[in-house]
């Protein structure tokens, strides 16, 4: 079984079939809704960040200097995380995938804001993004990001068993629009995020649950929640 899980707002970790691990949006230290600290996660092999806000990169450097994980990113993010004395970096863009040792990996669309967090010259700005992965033995995951609703989603129809999709409005896609998010997609599982961690971002999963009704099972986890598929 492949396990993904939450420690709240946007960062899941993801255990492989394989036994990979993998950490999307590391946001654990000050992140009120986490379950755990930086510190409390163990080895790494690959660190996913979608964009630079700090809601989704705060822990991205210290962890992969301690566990040496590659981290993948757009370029720009990439080259900030390089200037900063990390070694092991992999830089992409939007449309590209690469494959990894864990499988494939790919940078979707996100419309957004593209702040690097920690840059404080303003050098690296850089694109929003998301994650469409496609695991070896072929289950995949997609990330989403911090994203508006976009009709681009509906490229990955039928291509997508487990998608993480925020909810919380006001920064991103919210309730009304993550169902047409789904309707594009028709994903197997959908995982809320990105709501909650802020009163601006305050929402119900289990009436977005029943909203989505049997377009697709939904999951809404507690920070520390895992699922499996
Ligand atoms: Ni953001
Ligand atoms: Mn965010």
């Amino acid at each position: 079984m492949a396990r993904l899980t939450w420690h709240g707002h946007s960062c899941f970790l993801l255990e492989t079939d394989e036994g990979a691990r993998i950490i999307i949006d590391p946001w654990l230290d000050e992140n009120p809704s986490a379950d755990v600290k930086a510190a409390d996660i163990g080895e790494l092999d690959f660190i996913l960040v979608t964009h630079g806000h700090w809601d989704h990169f705060a822990d991205a450097i210290p962890l992969a200097k301690r566990t040496g994980a590659t981290l993948a990113s757009s370029f720009e993010i990439v080259s900030f995380v390089q200037s900063q004395g990390v070694e092991n970096a992999h830089p992409m863009s939007i449309g590209g995938g690469y494959t990894f040792s864990f499988g494939y990996a790919k940078m979707t669309p996100a419309l957004h804001g593209g702040e690097v967090a920690g840059d404080d010259e303003g050098k690296f700005t850089t694109m929003p993004g998301g994650w469409w992965l496609e695991l070896n033995g072929g289950k995949r995951v997609y990330h989403a990001g911090d994203t508006a609703l976009l009709t681009d989603m509906k490229l990955l129809e039928g291509m997508v068993d487990v998608a993480l999709l925020p909810i919380g409005d006001n920064f991103t896609m919210g309730p009304r629009d993550a169902i047409r998010a789904v309707d594009f997609i028709k994903p197997g599982t959908v995982i809320p995020m990105h709501y909650n961690t802020f009163d601006v971002i305050k929402q119900d999963p289990h009436a977005f649950a029943r909203a989505v009704g049997s377009k697709a099972k939904v999951v809404v986890l507690e920070p520390g929640g895992t699922f499996e598929f």
